[in-house]
Parts: structure tokens; C-alpha cells; sequence
């Protein structure tokens, strides 16, 4: 029996989802590249990659307001997976059990576990916060009509804010090498039966009743076959 029959695989994320999250993902790197030589002159070198720094202290906010949109489709796409839940918050109560993978100890995980619920908040208020402040500080469009005082407080909260969103993304990056089967997911958009029962088995069992019903009023009405199949 082929694999796919063995354990035919499950919609995890549409065609729109992915490609959302990987515009979301390269404008992110491209803002960060373009935002450090700002930050200290260590990273100067790294305007080159923009055409010169003139064009790098121009592109950045345009890259800015881009990935923003994106994220905030994204973050529509994504909001009802990420409510945090009871369950969520024993979850991260228990996340020396999480980081020993000792998963039989943890409680049931939805389509989401904790931890990215917790990304997808973090990266919700930062990017909030960076696209108020970079607004404020915009030349030659806003900055010029915002109090000296605001604008060095926002140039500040931009760069802080701008740190925390990395080491978020940082973290985000090592839990999907660290949870092998995640990049599959959001690059061929489908998990195995199997890798959702063992990493979100709640969400498993949800997919596993729909396909079961799914099938129920097909064979009802003595449709193709052209069913998701599960286990
Ligand atoms: C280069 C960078 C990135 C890589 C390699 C990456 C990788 C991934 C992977 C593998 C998943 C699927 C996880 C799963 O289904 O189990 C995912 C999901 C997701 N990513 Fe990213 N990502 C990157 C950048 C970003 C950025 C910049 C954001 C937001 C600003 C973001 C937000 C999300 C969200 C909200 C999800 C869905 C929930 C979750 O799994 O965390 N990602 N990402």
C-alpha cells in the first residue's frame, strides 16, 4: 500500500495561507536587513543590498507598510486558531514538559499550541507598535509635523519593539526546525494523519469527525469519491 494510502494526508494550510505567510516572512527578512544599518553603523555594509543608503532609508518604510498588509491579512486568516484557552495557558505552565517532549503529559493541543498562539499575539502588538512609531518618524511625510520630544520616543520604541519582533521570529524559525514536518506544512500546505494526531491531537480528532461526516452524507447521496480520507 503507497504511503498515501497508509496515511493519506490533511489540509493544514490553503494555497492563500501560504503564500501570505511567505510574503509576510521575505518582507520581514528584507525589513530587517534594511532597518539594521540604522539601528548601528556595524550593519552599514548591508545597505549595498538596497542600491546605496539613500535608497535602503527609502525603501524601508514602503517594505514596512507592505508587510503590514500582508500580516494583517494573515492575522485575520489566523485569529480564531489563535484565541488563547484554558488548555493554552496549562499548556505553558507546563513547558518544561513541552521542551522534554514529554507530549503524553501536556494537555490536548488544537490546530495551534501555545507557543505559536503566543508568536502570533507578540507579532500582532509589535507590528502594531512598529508601524505607529515608523509613521511618526517618517521623512518627509509625518515627521515633520510630530513634537521633537514624540519623535525621539518613537525612534527609540521603534528600535526596541523592532528587537523583540526579531527574537520573536528567531524562536518561531527554531520551533519549525524543531518540529519536523511544520516547514512541509507551510510549504506543501498538508500534514500527515499521523504528525497532526501526534502534535495537535485535538485538532486531529475535530478534522478526523468532519471527515467522517464528509463522507457520511457522501455515500449518502452515492457521490465520486473525491473525499479526504482518513484513518
Ligand atoms: C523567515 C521566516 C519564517 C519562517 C522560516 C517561518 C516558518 C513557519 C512555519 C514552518 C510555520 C508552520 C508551523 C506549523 O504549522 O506547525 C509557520 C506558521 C506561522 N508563521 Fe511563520 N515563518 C517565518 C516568518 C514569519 C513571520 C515574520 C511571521 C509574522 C510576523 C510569521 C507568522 C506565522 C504564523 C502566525 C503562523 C501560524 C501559526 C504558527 O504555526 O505559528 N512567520 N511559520
Amino acid at each position: 500500500m503507497s504511503l498515501a494510502k497508509s496515511d493519506p494526508s490533511l489540509q493544514r494550510y490553503s494555497v492563500w495561507n501560504r503564500l501570505n505567510h511567505w510574503l509576510v516572512a521575505i518582507s520581514f527578512v528584507l525589513l530587517v536587513l534594511s532597518g539594521l544599518p540604522f539601528f548601528h553603523p556595524f550593519f552599514w555594509s548591508l545597505t549595498a543590498l538596497f542600491g546605496g543608503p539613500t535608497m535602503t532609508r527609502i525603501l524601508h518604510p514602503w517594505i514596512g507598510l507592505f508587510m503590514t498588509l500582508m500580516f494583517l491579512f494573515m492575522a485575520i486568516a489566523f485569529f480564531r486558531e489563535s484565541l488563547i484557552r484554558r488548555r493554552d495557558i496549562q499548556w505553558l505552565r507546563q513547558i518544561r514538559d513541552v521542551l522534554a517532549n514529554r507530549d503524553d503529559k501536556l494537555p490536548p493541543v488544537g490546530k495551534n499550541n501555545a507557543g505559536q498562539k503566543l508568536v502570533y499575539w507578540i507579532m500582532l502588538g509589535c507590528i502594531a507598535l512598529l508601524l505607529i512609531s515608523g509613521l511618526l518618524i517618517w521623512q518627509p511625510y509625518f515627521a515633520g509635523a510630530v513634537p521633537i520630544t514624540l519623535r525621539r520616543l518613537a525612534s527609540l520604541g521603534h528600535a526596541g519593539v523592532a528587537f523583540l519582533a526579531i527574537l520573536t521570529l528567531i524562536i518561531h524559525v527554531y520551533s519549525g526546525i524543531w518540529v519536523k514536518g511544520s516547514f512541509q506544512a507551510m510549504v506543501r500546505g498538508r500534514v500527515s494523519w499521523a504528525w497532526a494526531r501526534h502534535h495537535h491531537d485535538l485538532w486531529y480528532e475535530e478534522e478526523r469527525e468532519k471527515a467522517r461526516k464528509h463522507r457520511a452524507i457522501s455515500s449518502r447521496h452515492d457521490t465520486p469519491t473525491n473525499r479526504q480520507e482518513s484513518p
